[in-house]
């Protein structure tokens, strides 16, 4: 089987500099969706059709998928001369068999679907298939033409329709299966001698029907899976709807939803069973979670590893992993690299980017720590800052095992601090501090008496300093 792939249409509506098939719902873009579900078909060929914002369609599909043919539709003469063009560049091996035509702005298309319609077009030997769908509104969408009988007559567009074929609600989805044969001798044999123009694809099924061909529609109750988005709230539409599928799908495989009104999982994501996952939650990218961790409320989790067990709050991740049984949040900012151990924790307002944080190490409060490896049980005081760029490059700072650092440390990279080592408060460690060494960088405190009394006169502060016995007739330099 050989499928192509019409992309080549302009989007005006989206009123975007982004190609219309590159827009991304749920983290694919349109196109992106299609192409997934054409290849669990496993077609020997795929061809897209390309044309307007062939610049960025055609590496984008290149990327999803490296082994399709891109064939160039310089002016968008209608899907008959679309297919034509994509007929020209296959391979005469390629043009055999059956032939689908598929759009890529249809992102909830199911291969499923697909293959339930193919086995419907090569059972019943048609030269060509419609895979349609009956909908209460078909205004815009070509309409499926049947005779007395009930049998497919031809396909009649929106602009060439009689007020009578007007009131089909049986439309053309788009999507078409051709016998290669058949399709071979009658891409060239159509017209563009119609309202718009063009030359239409779905005139082939009347050609068909002329030959004594076989021809027939195969309708897909759900609808929405043929339904392409045109302007973004469509797209927005569109994208809800696929969410819907995608946050169903998980709760059906044994993971836990609260609201799923407000989670979003994209397609790329794995969730194992007994997964629970709050309000307001984004699982996106290749983002993974393992049994029993609890997800949110509030969280954005993008490419980000969480292990078994483990709990994140109000959290902002990406590229991190998260160990198993580890602690994250509320109000935690992950950046890449950020890597937490087993039973770890990143407590409330870290930052933490490139970060090896060890099994059962803690940075519970208001830090900053950025290139840096921190050892297993070692507890990182409140209010720390790993300084980690000059201004010019960054640093690396490495603390070891079971340390103690007090608050409000600022540790200036690059710099070590050995395994068991402790640190006083407010401390500026710029110097590497060895295994089991106490490292204090503050001076001894000044304390000057009646200060307030002498300074502060008729305020608040004074009259309760004065109130608690403070004297001022020392006479102190200051
Ligand atoms: C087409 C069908 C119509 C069907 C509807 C479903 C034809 C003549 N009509 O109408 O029966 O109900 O889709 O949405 O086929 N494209 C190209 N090159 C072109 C023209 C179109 O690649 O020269 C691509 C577009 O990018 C798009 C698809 O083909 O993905 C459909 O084109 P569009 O212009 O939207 O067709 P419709 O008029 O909607
Ligand atoms: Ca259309």
């Amino acid at each position: 089987m050989t499928v192509v792939v019409l992309a080549a249409g302009g989007g005006t509506r989206m009123k975007s500099k982004t190609a219309k098939v590159l827009h991304p719902l749920a983290g694919r873009s349109m196109v992106g969706h299609v192409l997934a579900a054409v290849a669990e078909l496993q077609p020997r060929r795929v061809v897209a059709v390309v044309g307007h914002q062939r610049e960025q369609v055609a590496p984008h599909v290149s990327e999803a998928m490296p082994e399709a043919l891109i064939a160039v539709q310089k002016t968008q003469d209608g899907t008959g001369h679309a297919v034509r063009i994509a007929w020209e560049a296959l391979p005469e091996a390629d043009r055999e068999g059956t032939v689908l035509v598929a759009y890529g702005d249809t992102p909830l298309l199911e291969g499923r679907s697909l293959a339930a319609f193919l086995e419907d077009h090569q059972g019943a030997g048609r030269a060509v298939s419609i895979l349609s769908g009956i909908v209460a509104r078909p205004h815009g969408y070509g309409r499926v033409v049947r005779d007395a009988d009930g049998g497919v007559t031809g396909i009649v567009e929106q602009k060439d329709a009689s007020p009578e074929q007007l009131a089909v609600n049986e439309i053309n989805s788009g999507i078409l299966a051709f016998d290669a044969a058949f399709l071979r001798e009658a891409l060239p044999r159509l017209s563009a001698d119609n309202a718009a123009g063009e030359y239409y694809l779905t005139d082939t099924v009347a050609l068909a029907r002329q030959d004594g061909l076989g021809v027939g529609a195969f309708p897909l109750d759900d609808v929405l899976q043929t339904e392409g988005a045109n302007d973004r709230a469509q797209l927005a539409e569109l994208g809800r709807e696929k969410n819907r599928r995608i946050v169903a799908d998980w709760m059906r495989a044994g993971v836990t939803v609260m609201d799923p009104a407000t989670t979003w999982i994209e397609v790329d994501v794995q969730l194992a069973p007994d997964v629970t996952i709050l309000p307001g939650t984004q699982l996106l990218g290749a983002t993974v979670v393992e049994e029993d961790a609890v997800i949110g409320p509030d969280c954005t989790l993008q490419d980000v590893e969480v292990g078994a067990g483990a709990r994140v709050v109000r959290t902002h991740g990406q590229l991190a992993v998260i160990g198993a049984g580890a602690t994250v949040g509320p109000f935690s900012y992950l950046r890449p690299g950020t890597r937490l151990g087993a039973g770890g924790k990143i407590g409330a307002f870290v930052e933490t980017k490139n970060a090896q944080i060890g099994d059962g190490a803690k940075v519970p409060h208001l830090s900053y720590v950025g290139d840096a490896e921190i050892g297993e049980g070692t507890n990182i005081g409140a209010g720390t800052i790993v300084a980690n760029y000059d201004g010019v490059h960054k640093h690396r700072t490495v603390i070891g095992k079971h340390a103690r650092t007090a608050s409000n440390n600022t540790f200036v990279a690059p710099v070590t601090v050995g395994d068991g080592a402790a640190t006083g408060a407010g401390s500026v460690i710029r110097e590497d501090v060895p295994a089991g060494a106490l490292a204090v960088t503050a001076g001894p405190q000044r304390t000057i008496s009646g200060w307030v009394l002498r300074r502060r006169e008729g305020t608040a502060q004074a009259d309760a300093a004065r109130a608690a016995g403070a004297a001022d007739e020392q006479a102190q330099e200051i």
